[in-house]
C-alpha cells in the first residue's frame, strides 16, 4: 500500500515505543520519515538501518524541554525534505508529580517538553505547511489517576485545547486532531494493566493513519482510543 507516497512525516519521540511504531507505520504506506529523537541514539539509529531498505528516513536529535531551537530543528527537517506534510507530536515526558511536592523545575520540564514545544513545533512547521494534518498524542485516562501527575495532566489537556482552537485557525487546509490512548499495550508494561482493556500500539498507528490520510475531513477532534478502560478505573 502506498496511500502516502510522496508525503513527508515529521514524527517526535520516534525511536522507540509508539513513535517508533508510528514511523514503521507510515513507512510501510510509503511515506518518507523525518525521525525525531533526544537520548535514544542507539534505537533512532537501528530504526533509521530498518527503514531505510522501504523508504526515504532521516533522523533529527533534539531536546524539546529548550522550545528555543525549534525553529533551527523544523529547518534541518525542510532543508533536507523540502516540506513536511505531517506531524506527529508524539514526545513525551511523564513522572510522578504529587501537587504538594511540584517544583518549579518539574513544571518548566514536563510543560516545555510536552506543550510549549509543541506549539512552536506547530507553529514553525505550519509557516511551510499548504495542505497537512497535525496529530498531538495526548492520553484519556481517567481523572482518577491523574493526582499525582498534574503538570502532565495540563500538559495533555492544553494539547487538546490548543488542537480545538488550531483547527479552526487553520481551516480548511491543515487539520489538526489530538489521539489519547489509554494504556498502551507495549510488552514491558502489560503486567501493570488490565489486558482486555489495553490498546494495542498497532490500534494507535491504525487510528494516525486514518487521521492523517488524504482523504479524512476529521479536524478539532479528540479520538479517545482506550477500549473503555476511562470508565472503569
Ligand atoms: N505508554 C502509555 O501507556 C501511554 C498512555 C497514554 C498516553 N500515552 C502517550 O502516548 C505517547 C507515546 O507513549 P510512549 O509510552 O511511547 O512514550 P515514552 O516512551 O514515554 O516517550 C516517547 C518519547 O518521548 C521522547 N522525549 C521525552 N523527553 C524528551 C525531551 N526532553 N526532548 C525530546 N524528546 C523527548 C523520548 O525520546 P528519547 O527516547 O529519544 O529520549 C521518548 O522516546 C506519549 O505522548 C504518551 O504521553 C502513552
Amino acid at each position: 500500500m502506498s496511500q502516502f507516497k510522496g508525503k513527508v512525516v515529521f514524527i517526535t519521540g520516534a525511536a522507540q515505543r509508539l513513535g517508533k511504531e508510528l514511523a514503521i507505520a507510515f513507512a510501510q504506506e510509503g511515506a518518507t520519515i523525518a525521525a525525531h529523537y533526544n537520548t535514544a541514539h542507539k534505537e533512532a539509529h537501528a530504526l533509521k538501518q530498518l527503514l531505510e531498505k522501504k523508504t526515504k528516513i532521516e533522523l533529527f536529535q533534539y531536546d524539546l524541554s529548550n522550545p528555543k531551537g525549534i525553529p533551527g530543528l523544523v529547518r534541518r527537517v525542510t532543508q533536507k525534505f523540502k516540506k513536511i506534510d505531517i506531524l506527529i507530536h508524539n514526545a513525551s515526558v511523564f513522572y510522578e508529580t504529587k501537587f504538594s511536592n511540584v517544583t518549579q523545575k518539574d513544571w518548566d520540564f514536563i510543560l516545555n517538553t510536552n506543550l510549549k514545544s509543541a506549539f512552536f513545533l506547530t507553529q514553525a512547521v505550519t509557516r511551510r505547511m499548504k495542505n497537512g494534518k497535525i496529530i498531538f498524542i495526548t492520553d484519556a485516562s481517567g481523572p482518577k489517576t491523574r493526582g499525582n501527575y498534574l503538570p502532565y495532566w495540563i500538559s495533555k489537556s492544553g494539547l487538546e485545547t490548543f488542537s480545538e482552537t488550531l483547527a479552526k485557525v487553520l481551516m480548511p487546509h491543515i487539520q489538526v486532531n489530538c489521539i489519547a490512548p489509554g494504556p498502551i499495550g507495549f510488552k514491558e508494561d502489560l503486567k501493570r494493566f488490565r489486558k482486555d482493556i489495553t490498546v494495542s500500539p498497532q490500534a494507535l498507528c491504525e487510528a494516525a493513519l486514518y487521521v492523517a490520510a488524504p482523504g479524512t475531513h476529521l479536524t478539532g477532534h479528540t479520538l479517545l482510543l482506550d477500549a473503555g478502560r476511562r470508565f472503569v478505573q
